[in-house]
């Protein structure tokens, strides 16, 4: 009997300093990998020499309220910009707006303007706006982003939700405000997307809605980064021809305000707590928007992709020439684009 105890003693000894070191050796580990992260975003993540001045410049920027794009908006205003930020929410952004303005010294002018990426006519009243009240154009900023949710929501003008905010409503505010560009010297579209373009290795260009294909989260998120790079690709080539210079860049894994409730509950927390520790701030992420936003004229190439201000390599998928100009067309149709909107013919 005594024997026995003994070693149920020992068992349960054994069982929690177990216990205690593996628990010591996770959050060592972790210390590690934060410690480590911080070193290399720090190291690599602050472009040098970004110091140009955009006085009596106009940036239109969305999904400039949050994030990547409040950071960037706080910087364009601190070098004298004129800003147009479109949101969903223009009570919200107005407040966001005036708070900019207090904290910017040396700051130039924001307006803000109603814009529903996933709605076709907000897309097309945003950019009538611009089109009346601006002059010119010289950086056209697509930021904003939904994540995709769970299942699949279909908009009222019969879109997919996630395509429709994050990759159809770029497209047709660049292709109406393209005009503007290209009479403004020296302009730029720079678009953000997300390295998760890098996780699909097929898409079908007659397929963008998600009719027939199988509607998945990841894939919805995906598609419309892919859909994102490749119009990079083909815009580029047709704006080149007017001086307009067209590039994407990743920020990186960048610390969100929020918890994502797109996904399940601890995925959710899961990306959140990662983030806290090893992901960058938003100031570190918007530093290539910053560098391709400012990068002098023949500095800077046009169809690039850009991390941590230099540029990358892209997957095969969207390196496909070929598959940008269909997509690019079949996203023509879809949304609507009369022969007038096509200026860069
Ligand atoms: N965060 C990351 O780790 C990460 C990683 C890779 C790439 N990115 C890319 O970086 C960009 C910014 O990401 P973030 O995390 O900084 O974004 P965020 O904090 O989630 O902000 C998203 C912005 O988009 C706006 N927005 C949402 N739906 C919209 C709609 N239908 N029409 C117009 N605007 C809309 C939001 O406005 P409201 O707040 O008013 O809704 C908000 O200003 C995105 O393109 C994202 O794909 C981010």
């Amino acid at each position: 009997m005594d024997s026995l105890l003994s070693l149920a003693q020992i068992w349960t000894w054994d069982l929690s300093s177990l216990l205690k070191s593996t628990v010591l050796l996770m959050l060592g580990s972790l210390l590690l990998v934060a410690v480590v992260a911080k070193f290399f975003n720090s190291q690599v993540t602050i472009c040098k020499n970004l110091t140009t001045r955009f006085d009596g410049k106009t940036i239109v920027i969305t999904g400039g309220t949050k994030g990547v794009g409040f950071e960037a908006s706080r910087q364009f205003l601190s070098r004298g910009c004129r800003l147009v930020i479109g949101d969903p929410d223009p009570d919200h952004a107005r407040q966001v707006a005036d708070v900019l303005q207090k904290d910017v010294a040396g700051c130039g002018s924001v307006v803000v303007l109603q814009l529903d990426l996933s709605c076709m006519s907000s897309v097309r009243k945003f950019a009538d706006k611009i089109l009346r009240t601006e002059k010119s154009l010289d950086v056209l900023v697509l930021n904003a982003c939904v994540p995709a949710s769970r299942t699949k929501q279909t908009t009222a003008e019969g879109f997919e939700r996630t395509m429709a905010a994050n990759y159809l409503g770029h497209f047709l505010l660049t292709n109406l405000l393209f005009g503007l560009m290209k009479v403004t010297s020296n302009s730029r579209v720079v678009v953000t997307v997300s390295q998760l373009y890098s996780l699909l290795r097929n898409i079908n260009p007659t397929d963008l809605l998600f009719k027939d294909e199988r509607y998945t989260v990841i894939r919805a998120n995906a598609l419309s980064q892919v859909c994102l790079v490749l119009f990079t690709r083909h815009f580029a080539i047709l704006a080149s021809r007017y001086g307009v210079l067209v590039n994407c860049f990743s920020p990186g894994f960048v610390r969100t305000d929020d918890y994502d409730k797109s996904v399940d509950f601890v995925t959710g927390r899961l990306r959140y707590w990662a983030a806290m520790v090893v992901g960058r701030t938003a100031f570190q992420g918007s530093q290539t928007l910053l560098f391709l936003a400012t990068a002098g004229e023949g500095t800077c190439a046009s169809a690039g992709y850009f991390v941590d201000c230099h540029s990358r390599q892209l997957s095969e998928l969207v390196s496909n020439d070929g598959l940008a100009r269909k997509v690019f067309e079949a996203t023509e149709d879809i949304v609507k684009l009369t022969k007038q909107e096509k200026r860069y013919y």
